[in-house]
């Protein structure tokens, strides 16, 4: 690769009308994470150091997202949507005097990867002009590269294209890395003459081959170039990039059952000897620490899990969930905004929300904290070895100290001093016979035997 500095512009002005949404087409997200940013992040991590986006006026959004990846992204208006030449120029103020080289990106392409887009910048070289194709396996729509003796000499677009060339499977992926010094002259002379009355950067080829400039081009795999314009290619391209960070989980070191049921957000990090059983959700945010074990049926998001913890079946793991080591979540457990220490087992049918659960506390089956009150969340706090009986409510804020007990059934609303026993239930009573009189009086069918008796 070239020392010469880098600039990613990423064209994200198209229309996106086949998306049939009110977002814009670059902020539909890819595993958690809008596909401009995937692309501005494989930028970022191949060292290009400076970023630009395209985008429409009006568009809300795609400033906040761009520079959520890279804050000095510089964000330019293409008033009209006049081609992709035309969409060039409009950033024209970030490369006009700019030293190094310029990369073309796609905002709806965000497969590519960092090691492409450095094959890229390698391959540019000392040449001017460098295009990235792919062998399609239905060119039709794709502009064909037009090739002479292993040499590129021209983009045709397929609507300009003739029948022989319409024969041509290596087509343009529309990425494209140009010197700073020869793309504004190159662009400033691209017209429209063509199917689309629009202005091509392709044409940039034939008009730098003319000038003598030295192009190159290159290829890369289908799947790193798949294009987004609706939802079912916005699933394939989904499903492309799930099969990748699945791939990278495994080559980390975890076990994934049934790896084609997990769905994995674009950050979420599994230590080694992690395993994940089947039909697990990753939302953004997650780190699994070391041994973790989580079994089938699990949501997660905005959480992190100590090593050795064992969460699931059927856990739900909202932000701010915390658990802590070889800490136990058991089946039908909601737990949000609170910290699992160590040890500590909540096991089953129970919402834990704005808390602590201190080492090694048991909480019972059904338990509930009471975080809100209609107007404001409050926290609950137990103490380390705290033992929460079965069906207890904990109205918040409330605080049971370490190695305290609350016995089954209670609503505890005032704190509980460590290692003593907390009840707020009726206090069971007793009826002896109670039962024998009943059933004498209702025959055995349970019906009320008639007055008197009778037969
Ligand atoms: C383009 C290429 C074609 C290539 C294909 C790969 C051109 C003329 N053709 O065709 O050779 O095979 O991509 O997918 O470049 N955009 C703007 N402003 C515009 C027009 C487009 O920002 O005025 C952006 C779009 O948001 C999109 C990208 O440029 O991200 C490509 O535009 P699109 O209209 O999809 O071009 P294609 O016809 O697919
Ligand atoms: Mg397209």
């Amino acid at each position: 690769m070239t020392q010469r500095p880098c600039l990613a512009l990423v064209l994200a002005a198209g229309q996106g009308t086949r998306m049939k949404s009110r977002l814009p087409k670059v902020l539909h997200e890819i595993a958690g994470r809008p596909m401009l940013a995937h692309v501005l992040d494989a930028a970022a991590q191949c060292g290009i150091g400076h970023q630009a986006v395209v985008v429409a006026p009006g568009v809300e959004g795609v400033e906040a997202a761009a520079k959520r990846v890279s804050p000095a992204t510089a964000i330019f208006i293409q008033e009209k949507q006049l081609g992709t030449a035309h969409a060039v120029l409009a950033a024209r103020p970030a490369f006009e005097t700019f030293a190094g080289d310029v990369i073309i990106l796609y905002g709806d392409t965000p497969l590519i990867t960092p090691q492409t887009i450095g094959r890229l910048r390698s391959h540019l070289g000392e040449a001017g002009a460098a295009v990235l194709g792919f062998t399609a396996s239905d060119p039709s729509g794709y502009g064909r590269l037009i090739m002479h003796g292993g040499e590129l000499f021209a983009i045709r677009e397929h609507k300009d294209a003739s029948e022989a060339e319409h024969a041509i499977t290596f087509c343009n992926s529309g990425v494209m890395a140009f010197r700073a010094g020869v793309l504004l002259p190159l662009l400033q002379r691209i017209g429209n003459g063509n199917a689309k009355r629009e202005h091509y950067l392709p044409d940039a080829v034939a008009l730098a081959r003319a000038d003598g400039i030295p192009i190159t081009a290159l290829s890369c795999p289908e799947t790193e170039v798949l294009g987004v314009n609706d939802r079912a290619q916005l699933a394939r391209a989904e499903a492309v990039m799930q099969d990748r960070l699945r791939e990278r989980a495994m080559a980390n070191g975890a076990t994934l059952i049934a790896p084609q049921t997990v769905t994995f957000s674009f950050d979420t990090r599994l230590g080694e000897d992690v395993i994940v059983e089947p039909n697990v959700f990753f939302g953004p945010k997650v780190t699994v620490e070391r041994g973790a074990h989580i079994k089938a049926f699990c949501h997660i998001e905005g959480a992190r899990i100590g090593p050795g913890a064992i969460i699931g079946p059927f856990a739900r793991l909202r932000p701010g969930a915390a658990i802590g080591a070889d800490a136990r979540v058991g089946n039908f457990v909601e737990i949000k905004k609170a910290s699992i220490e160590a040890g500590a087992k909540v096991n089953h049918l129970t919402y834990i929300g704005d808390a602590r659960v201190g080492k090694g506390a048991n909480v019972g089956a059904g338990t509930i904290t009471c975080n809100y009150d209609g107007f404001s969340k409050h926290f609950t706090d137990i103490g380390a070895n705290a033992f929460i009986g079965s069906n207890s409510a904990l109205v918040a804020p409330v605080k049971i100290g370490d190695g305290a007990y609350v016995g089954s059934g209670s609503v505890v609303t005032k704190d509980v001093e460590d290692n003593a026993l907390a009840l707020s239930r009726a206090p069971q009573k007793h009826y002896p016979e109670w039962a024998a009189r009943i059933r004498a009086r209702r025959g055995r069918n349970g019906k009320e035997e008639p007055a008197g008796g009778g037969s």
